[in-house]
């Protein structure tokens, strides 16, 4: 499973990139308005650290102007993914990106049905939002198991799952269980899959029985 952050805070990717375990970088614009920072300078900033798809969101809400602004999207950087609704509009945008070779991104999916649009219009990503899904009293990984097993019955199909709005490990325990493609997670729910008690335990058990043997491994 491919590891997304889901920040444009700089620091952050930074930091997870170094790592070498992040495949990639999501956006939209509320995150962009957090950061406080221009859109288009901080998306080629991003793109400079992250190798993998950047997904930098579109604004508008008809066609004609998506097709504008991704057009300006796209030429910041080859690894930039547009992002478009899940709209007849932002489709509409998808499958003719698509069919040129831009990497598309369908966000805000709340449905398994709107996830087979998304595959018939070419995307190369689609974000079903499990987080918010759950806030609304809806089931998030039924969503995300659901669409799993509908792009599994037509293998034609290219689109990855991509999991966003996760707001624990739980989710990603859950979504790789599933086989989704990609998990986008705040760099907070990153850094907590790395943590577990009993390691940070047994490493002070190992470290205290290693200074009794007066012994060190030389580094040189
Ligand atoms: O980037 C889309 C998604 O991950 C947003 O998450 O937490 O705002 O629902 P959230």
């Amino acid at each position: 499973m491919k590891f997304f952050v889901d920040t444009a805070d700089i620091a952050d990717i930074r930091e997870l990139a170094d790592t070498g375990l992040l495949d990639g970088v999501t956006t939209n614009p509320s995150l962009i308005a957090k950061s406080g920072r221009d859109f288009m300078e901080v998306t080629k900033e991003i793109c400079d650290i992250v190798d993998g798809p950047v997904s930098a969101e579109v604004v508008a809400l008809d066609h004609e102007t998506m097709m504008k602004e991704a057009e300006t999207l796209r030429r910041i950087a080859d690894n930039v993914c547009i992002k478009v609704p899940l709209t007849i509009d932002g489709l509409k945008t998808c499958k003719k990106l698509t069919s040129d070779g831009t990497m598309v991104n369908v966000t805000l999916c709340f449905s398994a049905n709107q996830a087979l649009l998304a595959a018939k219009a070419g995307a190369t990503f689609v974000s079903p939002f499990v987080g918010r899904h759950d806030d609304n009293g809806f089931d998030g990984m039924a969503l995300i198991r659901d669409i799993r097993l509908i792009y599994d019955n037509y293998p034609g199909f290219t689109t990855e799952i991509l999991v966003a709005s996760i707001r624990n490990p739980v989710h990603v325990l859950e979504s790789a269980r599933i086989g989704a493609d990609v998990a986008t997670m705040p760099p907070a729910v990153i850094k907590g899959l790395f943590k577990h008690v009993l390691t940070d335990k047994g490493i002070e058990g190992f470290l205290k029985d290693w200074e009794k043997t007066g012994q060190s491994i030389p580094t040189a």
